[in-house]
């Protein structure tokens, strides 16, 4: 099966903003990367020079403005980059780098590189990853997270969707919003191994919300949920199920 390509926000900003960010599934998804980012790197730290790879509106960035490190907002689409620079004019520490991750190349080599809920859009995933360790300096940090097949594939057979995780949930997929390339956790933390990184924290993003029977708990319970999910999303066997599974890699010598 032939690919799509590199899959570019500009005509679907509007639609990602609102369906994902305006809802319990976007804040949820942030909220949980963020603290999973500040309890295993030293953010508070001395000031940080960040790449934000594939950072759509920047939501990550603004975080990491705020903390007072450097960052370069990098997408492959220009009305992402445009609205990223509207909303930080504040921020001296902010650059930005429109096109695809793959062409950056940089003399200051990155200590972060974060790069959430990319791969995914991605014609091919593991290429791009190999692309990142030239970008980042010694002992620098990748977090990565990415749509997880493993959760594509339960999702759909909990629907009842049988036809279609038979075809390894392949045929053709008329919604916009759904990623044209889910990850299996297991292979890319074997990518990452191979290119040298030292895998330090694994963890699924959303193993409960999801598959929540009464949905109305994901807003009225939001709390609650989050502190679940914070708990169990690190370990087995429920991370595994997370919609989004993140990783934090650290590149060795
Ligand atoms: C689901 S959004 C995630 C945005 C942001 N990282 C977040 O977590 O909110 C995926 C983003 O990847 C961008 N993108 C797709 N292909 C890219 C590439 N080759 N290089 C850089 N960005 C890319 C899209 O334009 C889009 O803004």
């Amino acid at each position: 099966m032939h690919n799509k390509p590199d899959q570019s926000f500009d005509s679907i900003l509007n639609k990602f903003k609102k369906n994902i960010y305006g809802s319990s599934k976007g804040m949820l998804r942030h909220e949980l990367l963020l603290t999973h980012l500040r309890n295993h790197l030293e953010l508070d730290g001395k000031p940080l020079n960040i790449l934000d790879a594939g950072a759509g509106t920047g939501i990550m960035s603004l975080e990491m403005l705020q903390l007072g490190h450097q960052v370069t907002i990098n997408d492959i689409s220009n009305t992402a980059i445009e609205e990223a620079k509207s909303k930080f004019e504040d921020f001296e520490h902010a650059k930005y780098l429109v096109g695809p991750l793959q062409d950056i190349h940089t003399e200051q080599k990155y200590d972060l590189i974060v790069c959430h809920a990319v791969l995914e859009w991605l014609e091919s995933p593991q290429s791009a990853l190999r692309c990142l360790p030239d970008l980042l300096a010694d002992n620098g940090a990748l977090s990565l997270s990415f749509f997880n097949k493993h959760a594509h594939r339960f999702g759909n057979l909990l629907y009842g969707n049988f036809d279609y995780v038979e075809n390894d949930m392949r045929h053709k997929n008329t919604v916009r919003l759904n990623p044209n390339n889910a990850l299996v956790p297991e292979n890319i933390i074997q990518t990452l191994e191979n290119l040298d990184f030292k895998v330090e924290f694994s963890a699924g993003i959303r193993c409960i919300h999801d598959y929540l029977f009464d949905r109305s708990k994901q807003e009225s319970d939001y709390q609650k949920l989050k502190e679940m999910e914070l708990t169990y999303g690190v370990l087995s066997p429920y991370k595994w199920l997370g919609k989004y599974f993140q990783i934090i890699a650290r590149k060795t010598d």
